[in-house]
């Protein structure tokens, strides 16, 4: 059984897998043998999750829109600002989270645009639905923000309302690779943070519990702080906290990257391997001592550094300071020193390496939003990836403004056209 109970609950729960698949024999065999059908036998060893029906209402440059799909990737082609990855977002929002774009709710809501009737209205509320499917179970996704509703994202599964955005990750998963990622291993090392807590996110849904609780109670330090409301017990209080879900986010972090470490360094086909690792203090801490005298010190070094915190206006100590660091296994060079192309290579490496390892542990792939992907990649690697995407039997969702690059997908792909607010099939 290689779907936990717990991880896909009550009406997806009787998705069996058939143990005993190898996924890393099945790799190697596949770089023998590239033949697309001995690939798909190897897919339809695992469940396949998958969008059947995507439907948009209100979102962003969409006024009502409606796709129907089934478990093939998926290729979305059009001009530059016809709506490509307005769509992908809204996939995003399939999964807790801020979504792709990591937007203002209140910025989603579809705007009356120039060349629009005078009485079209801006719309104010937003949704998305969709029909998802994991082997023959089907689940009904519907979020977005009501009309008046404020910046609160509502949640459906099932027709039911859920309180946490969380409860999405225990049924979906959805890993993206956007333009913007290019200068991941560049700029700071928020975006490199945001990027392994999505990933682990694929592999281990309860992870985003204690990255949004010590986030949350972050803020209230620091606001504390800077407010010089110096009160004692309420930042002992906010601080035990940080300490506690600091130290779960720490450990699940070193837990998946030692697991995503194994599957990175073989790289992917055509796709460089990397050697992956989270460093910082509280890293550093776990290596000589107990996660609990950890936290302790954790705890303390908060207390400790309030003053120092009040100048800076941030906290000194916690998860939001280690990094993850990565280099090219081949060349051994540091991911900053790459090139731009080893870079991009070096990403869409560790992303497939994730999602073959998340449908080993949890039975399916992510969907992959893989935003004007096929631009950057010559053609050997255009053709490495989407057989890799076969391989895994993921719905990926491409985008590009030139059908031609998908061409080498043939039938193994479903195609549509994306032009003035309306998406069509080709
Ligand atoms: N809230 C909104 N309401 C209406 N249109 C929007 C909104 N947000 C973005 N857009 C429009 O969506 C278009 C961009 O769509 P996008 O999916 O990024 O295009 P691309 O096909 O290049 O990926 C732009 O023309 C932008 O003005
Ligand atoms: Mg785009």
């Amino acid at each position: 059984m290689l779907i936990a109970a717990n991880q896909l609950a009550v009406n997806m729960d009787s998705g069996v897998a058939t143990p005993g698949i190898s996924f890393a024999a099945a790799t190697r065999q596949s770089a023998a043998e590239t033949g697309a059908r001995n690939m798909m036998a190897f897919a339809d060893q695992f469940d396949r999750l998958a969008i059947k029906r995507l439907s948009l209402t209100d979102f962003r440059c969409y006024r009502q829109i409606r796709i129907e799909t089934d478990r093939r990737p998926v290729v979305l082609t059009g001009v530059n600002g016809a709506g490509k990855t307005n769509i992908l977002e809204a996939i995003s929002f399939l999964i807790p989270g801020r979504g792709l774009r990591r937007a203002k709710l209140a910025d989603i809501a579809r705007r009356q645009t120039a060349d629009e009737s005078p009485d079209t209205m801006s719309a104010d509320g937003w949704a998305a639905a969709a029909t998802l499917t994991v082997g023959d179970m089907n689940l009904e996704i519907g979020t977005g923000c009501e009309a008046g509703g404020g910046n609160k994202r509502v949640i459906k599964i099932d027709g039911s309302v859920k309180k946490s955005q969380a409860e999405l990750g225990r049924y979906t998963s959805a890993q993206w690779l956007t333009p913007q990622m290019d200068r991941l291993f560049l700029e700071g090392a928020s975006g490199r943070r945001r990027f392994v807590d999505q990933l682990i996110c694929g592999l281990d849904p309860e992870h985003a519990g204690p990255v949004a609780a010590y986030e949350h109670s972050m803020r209230s330090r620091n606001k504390l702080l800077r407010e010089g409301k110096n009160d004692p017990a309420w930042l002992d209080s906010i601080e035990d906290s940080m300490a506690q879900h600091g130290i779960a986010i720490a450990a699940r972090r070193q837990a998946a990257v030692n697991r995503l470490r194994a599957v990175i360094h073989r790289g992917y086909g055509v796709f460089p391997g990397a050697n992956i690792a989270m460093s910082g203090a509280l890293e550093n801490w776990l290596e000589s001592d107990p996660a609990l005298a950890v936290e302790d010190r954790l705890r303390q070094s908060l207390s400790e550094s309030r003053s120092q915190d009040i100048e800076s206006g941030a906290s000194s100590f916690g998860p939001h300071k280690s990094d993850l660091t990565v280099y090219h296994s081949g060349t051994g060079m540091e991911a900053a020193l790459c090139s731009t192309g080893e870079q991009k290579a070096l990403l869409i490496g560790i992303v497939l390496a994730a999602a073959r390892l998340q449908t080993e542990e949890r039975g399916h792939a992510p969907l992959l939003l893989l935003d004007e992907i096929a631009a950057h990649l010559d053609e050997t690697k255009r053709q490495s990836l989407f057989e890799i995407i076969a391989l895994l039997g993921a719905q990926a969702w491409m985008t590009g403004t030139d059908e031609n690059f998908f061409a080498p997908l043939g039938s193994g792909a479903q195609r549509f056209r994306v032009a003035d607010g309306a998406v069509e099939a080709v």
